[in-house]
């Protein structure tokens, strides 16, 4: 005669197996929710992109965001370098001028609220936090005018927040580029 398991046996490993697989179940949502809130303390407490600080205070006094350093320009080893400012409704520059097919590095931040841009449909896309300087490298494939709207809720005026890019031809940029002056939309 074999030995069959009682009933009552079965139901106790049965219960077991249930507690067993309760236990792993509740162990992943807690190390779920602990991911979650690890990472959303971490993002939220800095932006996602190198770390660089700047003072907002003086922004507009000295350093590198001062009006006159904002805009285009190419170095003299061919480096082309957008400076710009996020403001309440605006950027500044209003119009940004750079060329196609050759690596334009941006650098901006913001003077009050948390602004954003992305160009066109390129991948220009950034977030400008005040007291951080944002900043990334990109190639312009296409040429002609795009449009760069700010794309971070900032305020009543978020909507009419934007500004013009222009994607030279590079022969085009580089003659307009070779005096070392900002390079702006006006013609000529
Ligand atoms: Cu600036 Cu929305």
């Amino acid at each position: 005669m074999s030995a069959q398991p009682s009933p009552h046996g079965a139901e106790a490993v049965s219960e077991a197996a249930e507690r067993r697989w309760a236990m792993i179940v509740a162990i992943i949502i807690a190390a779920l929710v602990v991911m979650m809130v690890v990472t959303g303390l971490h993002w939220a407490a800095m932006p996602p992109s190198r770390v660089e600080t700047v003072d907002v205070k003086s922004l507009h006094i000295k350093g590198e965001f001062v009006e006159q350093n904002l805009g285009t320009t190419m170095a003299r080893d061919g480096g082309v370098m957008v400076r710009l400012i996020a403001q309440q409704y605006s950027f500044v520059p209003q119009c940004i001028v750079v060329p196609a097919d050759m690596p334009v590095t941006f650098r901006g931040t913001s003077t009050d609220a948390i602004h954003g841009f992305v160009v066109g449909t390129t991948n220009a896309n950034t977030m400008l936090i005040p007291g951080f300087v944002a900043t990334f490298t990109t190639t312009f494939r296409k040429t002609g005018e795009q449009l760069m709207p700010c794309h971070e809720y900032c305020g009543t005026g978020h909507e009419a927040m934007w500004a013009r890019v222009q994607v030279l031809p590079p022969e085009e940029f580089i003659a307009k580029a070779r005096s070392g002056e900002r390079v702006n939309c006006v013609a000529g």
